[in-house]
């Protein structure tokens, strides 16, 4: 059947951007050591048995089409403070590690330091999706810090967490 637009762009970015969401930095790296990252607030949790993680990039993602090569992927799940980190890895910066302090996690994959947590995963499957792919990794290692508070993208812009009482 055929999709229809009946949606306007704008409207439908106005409105989904109600829907608050945090932020990660998926990144990994090649056999050379070249890095690559992209900022997604897509990422979501799919599943325990197996564990299952997933996110949507663009299809015209430069990082994306690289990092799909490598089978791997890392997501650091972006702290309050981080905004920086967020700015630089969803811009088309040509090296977005520069000045941004990192390391390595298990998987030997690009681990930013201070994260609130963070996830290696192999690719599991990739689906065409719309403008879309959704990707979904297999877990092999996780750890989160128990200390700091998300980085919100909300409505265009970005927040923390002001907490509720007794909640
Ligand atoms: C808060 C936030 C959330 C984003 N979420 C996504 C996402 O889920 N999927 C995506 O493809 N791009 C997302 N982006 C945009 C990408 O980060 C950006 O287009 C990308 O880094 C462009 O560089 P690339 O071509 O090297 O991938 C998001 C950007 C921001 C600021």
């Amino acid at each position: 059947m055929e999709h229809i637009a009946l949606v306007d762009p704008k409207h439908f970015r106005d409105v989904l951007g109600s829907y608050p969401t945090g932020v990660c930095v998926v990144t990994s790296r090649g056999e050379e050591g070249q890095r690559w990252g992209l900022a997604v607030g897509s990422f979501t949790s799919i599943s325990l048995d197996p564990p299952l993680v997933g996110f949507l990039p663009d299809k015209r993602s430069r990082s994306w089409a690289q990092i799909g090569e490598t089978g791997q992927f890392c997501v650091n799940v972006l702290a309050s403070e981080q905004l920086e980190a967020c700015q630089r890895f969803a811009s088309r910066h040509d090296d977005k590690f520069e000045g941004i302090a990192h390391g390595t996690s298990p998987a030997g994959l690009p681990l930013l330091d201070n994260v609130l947590a963070w996830i290696d995963c192999d690719i599991e499957r990739v689906v065409e999706i719309g403008d879309h792919l959704l990707v979904v990794g297999a877990v092999r290692a996780m750890e989160r810090r128990d200390e700091g508070a998300p980085l919100i993208f909300y409505r265009g812009g970005y927040h923390t967490l002001a907490g509720l009482e007794d909640a």
